[in-house]
């Protein structure tokens, strides 16, 4: 098969995925990894909060459950300076090299945990994103919509699992799960918000199915989104039958 690697000149493509704790993203993203590694495309694989070693410092502040009594502001400006370091170390030198930056977590997680879920509001993350990541945008966001009860039991029993086997864990990633379901509500309609005013950039993929099913679902959206298939030669499981634009809407 023909590849074409994007040269160094050529700006990279930046992905995130989104959606609430335990719905499958951080397994998604790694078999989507996997699909375009497989291809020799060059991938970033990468997280918020954290990617940077100040950014993993300030995750380890932000999702122990020791943490106490944060101020809902001092959570949103801890989430942007991670942020802005990940933005300066890591993605846009990726996407200046040329590379597919896949990012778990961006500013849509902000406005939906913190703008939603703390009800802060849009205004002040889109303010803050403006100035603080010189508005930098994915060109595509897959938001996996999952029901609220289902993904925070998921992200639970992970988080449980994963203390157990570690011993002596110094600290845990369980802060935000132990919000309540009226949280995790705020956060999934701040979500669907997001994407129905932002339609071109966030495309809500069905997360309550198998893996394999959501991953179908998520290469088929990169694919078309990004028109992969010409460019760098990622074909569709299923192109002959893949639904093509359709010429009227
Ligand atoms: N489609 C699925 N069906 C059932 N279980 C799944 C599915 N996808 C992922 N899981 C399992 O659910 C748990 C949470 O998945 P994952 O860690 O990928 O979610 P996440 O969205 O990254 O969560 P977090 O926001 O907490 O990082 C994991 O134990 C994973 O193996
Ligand atoms: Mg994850």
């Amino acid at each position: 098969m023909m590849l074409s690697v994007p040269s160094h000149t050529q700006r990279g493509r930046f992905i995130t995925f989104e959606g609430l704790d335990g719905c499958g993203k951080s397994t998604q993203l790694e078999k989507l990894a996997g699909v375009l590694r497989a291809q020799k495309l060059p991938v970033v694989v990468t997280r918020e909060p954290g990617g940077t070693a100040t950014g993993e410092k300030i995750r380890q502040l932000l999702l122990d459950t020791k943490t106490s009594s944060l101020a809902p502001l001092a959570e949103l400006a801890l989430m942007f300076a991670s942020r802005a370091q990940h933005i300066a170390e890591v993605i846009e030198p990726g996407l200046t090299e040329g590379r597919i930056v896949l990012c778990d977590r961006f500013t849509d997680s902000t406005e939906a945990y913190q703008g939603g879920g703390r009800k802060l509001g849009h205004e002040p993350v889109l303010a803050l994103h403006g100035i603080l990541c010189g508005n930098l945008w994915p060109e595509l966001t897959i938001l996996m919509d999952s029901d609220v009860a289902k993904s925070v039991d998921r992200a639970r029993r992970r988080n449980k699992t994963f203390s157990a086997g570690s011993g002596k864990a110094k600290s845990d990633e369980n802060r935000f799960e132990q919000e309540s379901r009226a949280f995790f509500g705020r956060v999934r309609n701040a979500y669907l918000a997001i994407a129905a005013r932002e339609a071109e950039r966030v495309v809500v993929v069905d997360a309550r199915g198998t893996p394999e099913e959501t991953h179908k679902q998520i290469v088929e959206v990169v694919r078309r989104k990004l028109k992969l298939g010409n460019e760098y030669g990622l074909n569709s499981p299923q192109s002959h039958r893949a639904t093509e634009k359709t010429s009227r809407t």
